[in-house]
């Protein structure tokens, strides 16, 4: 072993081997099949965040270079309108990429989950997209019960996780439409409940289990983004052991627009100064 590549993982010859240490060599040959598996999923990763960089870079490029020969004052307007967009577009995306970066780096192993009240982390999460919603002229609501819900996470993270949500149900759900973020619980089965509705175009079913997949983006929204938001949901979601399903949204009226309820369950805390509040 010690005479291998660094990176050669591929397995050890396991034949001639002494039969007493077999099950060593086969598990160290099983740990260097998931290795070799991570490395692949990161180079990929890598890969996929180069190549969907190139698109806005492509562009800014071409609009630059189109503006600088352009002596119409017009002509110019359009480009460095076009620049500007392209520019905002692999902003977002560095954003996510570091949003998602940060979400694999503090797992609860380097930042231990801590108890925290779900509601009051919600409320002011959601104030923070409240001027984004006049400005979409969509309807942002919240929902909370009248007792504290404790959950033990790491508020940075799910803060990130929700605002992810609330970002998807304001930019997919066009102008008069309404959001509806909402804290609940289910104190027989200890649940703790996150949701965020929207009456946007809801997400096909042969969809779903497909928009947490890293850069998965449905073909057809002429809604700018990175296809990172729900991977980042999803990351956040298992370092907390916590449940994301997407749902249609039971309030939906227009059956063009059934609209989407994503719900985060989490287990919910016990703490003696409330138990009495949720029976
Ligand atoms: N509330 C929603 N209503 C309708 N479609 C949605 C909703 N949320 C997500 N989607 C669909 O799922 C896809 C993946 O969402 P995700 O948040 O991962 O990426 P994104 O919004 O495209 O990019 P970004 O990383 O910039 O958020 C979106 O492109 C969109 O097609
Ligand atoms: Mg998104």
């Amino acid at each position: 072993i010690r005479a291998r590549r660094p990176d050669d993982l591929s397995p050890i010859e396991s034949g001639q081997v002494p039969e007493e240490i077999s099950p060593l060599v086969r598990s160290l040959n099983d740990m260097l099949e998931r290795l070799s598996q991570s490395i692949q999923m990161q180079k990929r990763f890598i890969a996929d965040a180069a190549h969907q960089m190139k698109t806005p870079l492509a562009g800014m490029r071409m609009q630059s270079e189109l503006a600088l020969r352009e002596t119409d004052q017009e002509e110019i307007h359009r480009s460095l309108e076009q620049l500007s967009k392209s520019s905002e577009s692999a902003t977002r995306l560095v954003n996510q990429l570091l949003a998602l970066a940060r979400a694999e780096n503090q797992t609860p192993e380097n930042k231990p989950l801590a108890p925290l009240e779900l509601s009051e982390l919600a409320r002011t999460t959601v104030q923070d997209w409240v001027q984004l919603s006049f400005t979409h002229r969509i309807d942002l609501g919240f929902e909370q019960p009248g007792h504290p819900v404790m959950v033990r996470g790491n508020p940075l993270m799910l803060r990130e996780l929700l605002s992810n949500l609330i970002d998807n149900a304001l930019r997919y759900t066009p102008a008069a439409g309404s959001v509806t973020v909402r804290v609940r619980t289910n104190p027989l089965e200890r649940q703790a409940i996150l949701e965020v509705e929207d009456t946007g175009p809801g997400i096909p079913a042969s969809e779903r289990s497909h928009v947490f997949e890293r850069f998965y983006r449905i073909l057809g929204s002429n809604v700018e983004g990175s296809g990172l938001g729900l991977a980042i949901v999803r990351e956040i979601a298992q370092q907390h052991d916590a449940d994301v399903e997407i749902l249609n949204n039971p309030h939906s009226q227009d059956p063009k627009y059934p609209g989407s309820l994503f719900r985060v369950t989490l287990k919910l805390q016990r703490r003696p100064d409330f138990i009495e509040d949720i029976g």
